[in-house]
Parts: C-alpha cells; structure tokens; sequence
C-alpha cells in the first residue's frame, strides 16, 4: 500500500480544489493507502513569506512529502498562474523533493481558457521538483461544483465525478 501526500494551494477555507482532493483523499484511505493532508493556508505564513522552514507545520509538511511515494497537488488558477499561496510552500521544498514519486496534479479555474496553466505553469514547476511521473491530471472549471445551500462546500457534476473517478484510477495505476 502507498503513502501519498495530498497538497492544497487554495488560500479559501471552503475551496473548490480542496473538496476534489480531500474525495480523492477518502477513497484512497478506504482502499488501504496512507494519506497525509498539507493544506499550504494552514502553514505558518510569515515562516513561508520569509522562505524559512524552521517552524513546527512546515517541518511536518516537508517530512510528509519526503515520506510519500505519490503527491496530488491541487491548486486554482490565480491570475493566470498556481496560487502564491502554492508557490511559497513549493520554493522551501528541497531539491528533487519530487524525485521517485508519481505526481497528480489539478488545477481549477473560472475560465476555461485558463486550463493551459495545468500545463504551462504547474507542470515545469513539478518537472524541475525531479518528479518521476507527472501523470496527466484534470483542470476543473467552477461549474462543475455544486455550492451547498448552506455554503459549507461543495458537491461533484456528474461530469466532475467522472473527472473524480478517471483522476483516482490513473493514480492507482501507477501507485501499486
Ligand atoms: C484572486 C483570484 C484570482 C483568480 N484568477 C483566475 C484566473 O486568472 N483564471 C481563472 O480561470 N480563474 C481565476 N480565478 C477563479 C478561481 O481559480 C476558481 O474560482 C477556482 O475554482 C477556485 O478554487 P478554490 O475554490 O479551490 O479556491 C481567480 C479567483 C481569485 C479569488
């Protein structure tokens, strides 16, 4: 059985790209892998802002990713781009710290033209972690979230369930 990290890059309490991975989280833990959530908004910011790693959150995050065998790596679209958010946490990784793991990554946005930032920024950022497989991922546009009436989340489209299931199968594939 595997142990994957799951990274969030959204700053929003109540985020979109944050249920995707948390369902992908659940089922992975049910079929018996060992999953470890970094949410890079729950981090000491001022530590991250300062490019330090000396603070208890940070070391924990850092050793769950060195500890994984696969990442999934979630983030949305802001201005064109991952989240700053996503980008500080990445810059105190180590080297190569993506080196012999599989690497799922997914981005969500509100334009849908905006899906080449899945390939064009996320992925050379992934490649030049030393990632081993970067496999090919899903952008998720906002429609395909359901906000609940209470507004404490989200539900999945039927499309972004499909979406959910072709993102857990082709993570399994390559992580057993
Ligand atoms: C500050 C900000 C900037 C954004 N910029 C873009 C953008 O350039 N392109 C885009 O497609 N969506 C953009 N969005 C929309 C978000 O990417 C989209 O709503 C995403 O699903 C939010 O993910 P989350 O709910 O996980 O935080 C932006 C949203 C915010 C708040």
């Amino acid at each position: 059985m595997a142990s994957i990290v799951t990274i969030g890059g959204s700053p929003s309490a109540v985020s979109r790209t944050n249920t995707l991975i948390d369902h992908l989280q659940r089922q992975l833990e049910a079929d018996g892998h060992t999953v470890t959530a970094v949410r890079v908004r729950d981090l000491d910011a001022p530590a991250l802002l300062q490019g330090r790693t000396d603070t208890h959150s940070i070391q924990t995050a850092l050793a769950a990713v060195g500890a994984a065998n696969a990442v999934i790596i979630a983030t949305p679209v802001y201005k064109a781009a991952y989240t700053g958010v996503l980008k500080v946490f990445l810059d105190v990784l180590p080297a190569n710290s993506f080196a012999g793991k599989a690497v799922l990554p997914i981005v969500g946005g509100g334009w849908a033209n905006h899906a080449l930032v899945l390939d064009y920024a996320l992925k050379p950022v992934l490649a030049a972690l030393g990632a081993s497989v970067i496999l090919s991922g899903a952008f998720l546009i906002d429609s395909e979230f359901v906000k609940l009436e209470d507004g404490s989340g989200f539900t999945f489209s039927e499309n972004l369930q499909e979406k959910a299931r072709d993102l857990y199968h082709s993570l399994t594939a390559v992580i057993k």
